[in-house]
């Protein structure tokens, strides 16, 4: 027998529930796919051009490792201008899509044996990167009822001496929940009492629907202790450039650059080429693929609820979180069978952690046709079961 070369923490770590389904899917050319949490849109094509030509003219070297100071100056205002939230560019890092923002944030910030809070259903990185620091991450469910935000007395119970952080996901992947301010005030106070850091991931920042997006550290005392995670994968569809980035003040974001620095050096030059573009030149573009999400929105949540199976209204991102229960199936059952008997490729909620169980996540980045598609083929397979 050969020895387990693998760490401890590796080996405890459970495959993503999403590429298990990514992988059977993308061998079907039957399948209708509600799956994939990516823009079907192609990046707008002032990006493609200024990033190309950037290479043409000899952009083919490292940046510095925070980042082009361009770009960081650039992102400074769009904060500003966004969200009255006031980070220098010394307070900002560019990173390898915000994944690596959230790496760097877990690697740079969490100690052996620190307890940080996940409020769940969430993007399925947030637990393993937070056990990948060595930390043990504590699920605080976010329900239906509550429009999937978070109870924050449930937070306050989930607060122990040994916890270090709450890390947070609105709008959120998967229930397209938007945190509603009283909310994001109460959980502040929480952190401010047991002088917590918080994590938030706001990488869905620009897809939101008739509410408004609030950036966690521009609330009252909340600036000096967030790391903001952010991105241009989604907002600007550029998921394969892989550009994202982390805001904090100076002396944490220090300790994020030292790691990026060890772990990649700089972000692509290309892909931040293009960032820059996009920040500069694509409100417009954004607000296109906006408004066709939110048109896609109403098609899906409208859709579902007539079908029967009740879905709550997502206010940001691009998912739908119908609740699957009342069908007398587990939402991994649901899953397997209706990509089975009917092509149709969901997602199951129990994949996110507490509070999806029992839920199936609908991405709707994917052509209005399509979701017509599925919702019939998803009504015809209720229809039987
Ligand atoms: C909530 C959330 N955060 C972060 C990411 C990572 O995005 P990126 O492609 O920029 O690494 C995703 C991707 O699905 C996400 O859904």
């Amino acid at each position: 027998m050969q020895r387990d070369y693998l760490s401890e923490r590796v080996r405890d770590l459970k495959p993503s529930a999403i590429r298990q389904y990514f992988d059977i899917v993308s061998t079907r050319k039957d399948v209708v796919s509600l799956g994939i949490g990516e823009p079907d849109f192609a990046t707008p094509q002032r990006i493609i051009d200024k990033a190309v030509q950037s290479l043409r003219q000899g952009g083919t070297h490292y940046t510095s490792n925070a980042g082009m100071l361009e770009l960081r100056e650039a992102l400074s205002a769009h904060l500003q201008r966004l969200y009255r939230v006031s980070y220098d560019p010394s307070e900002l890092v560019i990173t390898v899509g915000g994944s690596e923002a959230l790496y760097l944030a877990c690697t740079a910030l969490i100690d052996p044996g620190d307890e940080v809070i996940v409020l769940t259903p969430c993007f399925v990185s947030y637990q393993a990167e937070v056990h990948l620091a060595g930390g043990i991450p504590v699920e605080v469910p976010c329900r239906m009822e509550r429009d999937f935000s978070f109870d924050p007395q449930e937070v306050a119970e989930a607060i122990t001496p040994r916890t270090r952080a709450i890390l947070l996901g609105f709008p959120s992947n998967p229930s397209g929940a938007v945190a509603k301010r009283e909310d994001l005030l109460a959980l502040g106070a929480l952190a401010e009492e047991h002088d917590l850091l918080v994590f938030s991931d706001e990488i869905y920042d620009q897809l939101v629907y008739g509410v408004e997006h609030i950036c966690f550290p521009a609330l009252p005392g909340m600036w000096e202790r967030t790391v903001l995670l952010g991105g241009f994968s989604k907002d600007y569809a550029m998921t394969g450039w892989r550009a994202g980035y982390a805001a904090a003040p100076e002396p944490i974001l220090n300790g994020l650059l030292r790691v990026h620095q060890y772990s990649v050096m700089c972000a692509s030059t290309t892909a931040q080429v293009g960032a820059l573009e996009g920040l500069l030149h694509c409100d417009e573009d954004v607000r296109r693929m906006q408004a066709e999400y939110d048109r896609r929105r109403r098609l899906i949540h409208s859709g579902l609820n007539e079908i029967g199976l009740p879905t709550f209204e997502p206010r940001g991102a691009f998912y739908a979180f119908p609740q699957v229960s009342g069908t007398g199936l587990s939402d991994i059952e649901f899953a397997d069978r209706l990509l089975e008997e009917e092509s149709v490729a969901v997602i199951p909620g129990s994949g996110f952690g507490l509070g999806g169980e029992g839920h199936v996540r609908c991405s709707y980045a994917t052509e209005y046709s399509q979701i017509e598609e599925a919702l019939r083929r998803i009504e015809r397979f209720i229809n039987r079961l």
